[in-house]
């Protein structure tokens, strides 16, 4: 693969003079989303990485798939920045943990609590995972602008879809101690709810001196189930979420 990134399957040529990436975690989503832009094509595809790029008001847009959680979103954030990206938006699905953010809503990250272990590899705990201010108001005019329920607040970004989001309809159907009772915590910290990537991309940004934000299109209300809602209803919800993602490239000034 020369002339590419080391796992992202594509390279300076490919990327051209795309500087902002939208990063759903899923690659079947990036067709997806690359078709709500202008003359959609694929670059390059490899493991988890699925590329895709557009064109938005006459600017070149990335779309590249981050696969699940803060290992693989490190090395596709790295690789990308490596090849000129300098803004990035994950675009993700969500479980909210707070009665008021309904199925169908959108929750745009303003922080991100780290229970992920790919981070300490960027700052120490200590360091706060934050979002960036000019991207994250335009994904929350976008979605005003769309009428589209939206709520702009903290994150918590689990290593772990099971433990570290307290779900015990499990295989095991147990949850280890010290994760016991931390959803009801997170709830009376004001959490709106849990996802996997935002506090690696968030600190990352931090290190690596570029931007980024996350919006994710709530699939799962874990007041009422740990289960995510139909295939439907989260198709419905993506469309949403792509919309209101995509819209947020109108309310920004591309570098
Ligand atoms: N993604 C998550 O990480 N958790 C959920 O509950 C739903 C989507």
């Amino acid at each position: 693969m020369s002339g590419k990134a080391y796992h992202i399957g594509i390279g300076a040529q490919e990327v051209g003079e795309a500087t902002l990436a939208l990063l759903p975690g899923d690659p079947d989503r990036v067709p997806r989303m690359a078709a709500a832009l202008d003359e959609a094509r694929p670059l390059g595809q490899h493991r988890e990485f699925t590329s895709w790029k557009g064109v938005w008001s006459g600017r070149e847009v990335l779309v590249c798939s981050t696969g699940i959680g803060g290992p693989s979103t490190s090395i596709c954030v790295e690789e990308l920045a490596q090849l000129g990206i300098r803004q990035f938006i994950r675009v993700g699905t969500t479980g909210s943990i707070q009665e008021k953010v309904p199925v169908g809503a959108m929750v745009i990250t303003q922080a991100a609590v780290r229970l992920d272990g790919a981070s300490l590899h960027f700052a120490p705990l200590a360091f706060p995972a934050v979002a960036d201010f000019q991207l994250t108001k335009a994904l929350w005019l976008s979605a005003q602008a769309k009428g589209i329920p939206s709520f702009v607040g903290t994150t918590a970004s689990s290593d772990t879809f099971y433990p570290g989001q307290e779900r015990y309809d499990t295989h095991a159907g147990w949850v280890p101690r010290h994760l016991q009772g931390s959803l009801k915590e997170w709830q009376r910290l004001g959490v709106l709810n849990y996802e996997m990537e935002a506090a690696t991309l968030f600190t990352m940004a931090a290190a690596l001196g570029i931007q980024a934000a996350c919006i994710g299109g709530v699939i799962a209300q874990r007041q009422k189930s740990e289960q995510p809602v139909s295939a439907e209803v989260i198709r419905q919800t993506e469309d949403q979420l792509i919309d209101v993602a995509v819209g947020a490239l109108s309310h920004l000034e591309l570098p």
